[in-house]
Order: C-alpha cells, then structure tokens, then sequence
C-alpha cells in the first residue's frame, strides 16, 4: 500500500499538536520529520526533543529525514525520541554502510538520501541493504518550492535498481508533491510520498490526502 507521509515543516509550530492530529485525522500514514542543522542545508529547524514530543501527540510511525552533518552522532537520540525511519544523506556521510547497520540493528527501517544532483551510481554498492530510498525532488532546505522534473526519470532507474538488486526497498519522494503530479510521481515507481504545502498548507487537509490516495491507489 502506498504512503502519504506528511512533513511537519509546513505545519504552524504554534498548534503542532492539533496540526499533526489533523494529518492523523486527515489519513496521513507516516509522519515526515525534516531535521536540518544550518550546515548540510541553509536552514535550521529542529532534533530530537522535538521529535519525542510528536513521538507522544500521535500513533502513526515517524519518519526522521537527517539534513545534517554527523548524523552518526544522533542515530541513538532519534531512536529514543521514537524514529520508526530514519534517512541519511549519501553526500556527506562518508560510512553509509556502517550507517545504515547502526539504523537497522536498533530496529528502524534505514534510507540513503540523495539530492537532486546525486547520480543513482552512489547506492550501488548500498542498495541491498536498504529498507527505502530517499530521492529529493527539490533541493534540501525548505518546503513549498517546485518539484524538479527530472525526478520522474530518476525514481524509474532506481526501480529498475531495485528490482534487481532488493525487490522489497521502497521509494521516497520528497519535494513540490501534490495532486497535480502525485500520480506521474507514482506511477514511475515511488511507494512513500513526502507532502509538506499540499497537505498543510491546503485549505482543506483531509480532502487532499484523499484526493491523492485516490490518485496513487488506482
Ligand atoms: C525539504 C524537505 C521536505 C519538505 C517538503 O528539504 O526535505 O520534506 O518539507 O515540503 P513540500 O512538500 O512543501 O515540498
Ligand atoms: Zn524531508
């Protein structure tokens, strides 16, 4: 079944516990939590406390997108605060396998990240070892920006990766999705949608999430 995984970066922080309990109400499947440190990414927002809070407001699982430097620092805080998906970038981690085995043996589903201009070579010698796939189709940083076309041609090469290499590993994507383009997006081959504007900042949350299941699911 596919996912609709709405990111809390476009909620309003003000009322993020009604926001996530809307998503939750809304259909949302996995909760998408951007962690971004300033250094990797142009922006900060927020870690692991945080993330422990949203951990207590909802039952849905908790995706954990690392927009950071040393991740590895902060795979044990993440798992605590109650990460049920944690993804790590392939631009700046230099021991993603060591990675993905620490993700893995504290019992989470572990993703490799790449930005728009990361070539699918980089998961060759990682793809069998991964629960999911993160392509970003916008470049990391910021929510609301515009999905960048090329991602339909790269989630189709890395499907083709995948059912070679670990049938079973899933396809994120990240970046500028909503109605308009969730289906394209799909059909390429993507399991796991990451919606931030399209579903917080719709006027009407739960009506988007419908609409696009209905988009994805047939
Ligand atoms: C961007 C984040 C995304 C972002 C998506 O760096 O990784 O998860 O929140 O937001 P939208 O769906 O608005 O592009
Ligand atoms: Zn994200």
């Amino acid at each position: 079944m596919k996912k609709i995984c709405p990111s809390i970066l476009s909620a309003d922080f003000s009322i993020l516990a009604e926001e996530i309990k809307k998503a939750e109400l809304s259909g949302a499947d996995i909760i998408h939590c951007d962690i971004m440190d300033g250094h990797f990414v142009p922006n900060i927002t927020f870690g692991p406390d945080i993330v422990a809070k949203v951990n207590e407001i909802t039952n849905l699982p908790l995706d954990v997108h690392l927009m950071i430097e040393n991740a590895d620092m902060y795979i044990d805080s993440f798992y605590k605060a109650g990460a049920d998906y944690i993804s790590v970038h392939a631009e700046n981690n230099f021991h993603i396998n060591r990675l993905v085995n620490k993700i893995k043996s504290l019992g989470m589903k572990a993703g490799v990240a790449l930005n728009p201009a990361t070539g699918i070579q980089t998961l060759d010698s990682i793809i069998e070892y991964l629960d999911f796939v993160l392509v970003m189709s916008v470049n990391p940083g910021f929510g609301g920006q515009k999905f960048i076309p090329n991602s339909i041609g790269k989630i189709k090469d890395i499907k083709r990766l995948i059912s070679e290499k670990n049938p079973l590993c899933s396809i994120e994507i990240d970046g500028g999705i909503g109605p308009a383009n969730i289906k394209e997006v799909s059909d390429a081959g993507a399991d796991m949608f990451v919606c931030g504007a399209s579903v917080f900042k719709a006027p009407d949350a739960k009506s988007a999430i419908i609409e696009m299941k209905r988009l994805i699911n047939n």
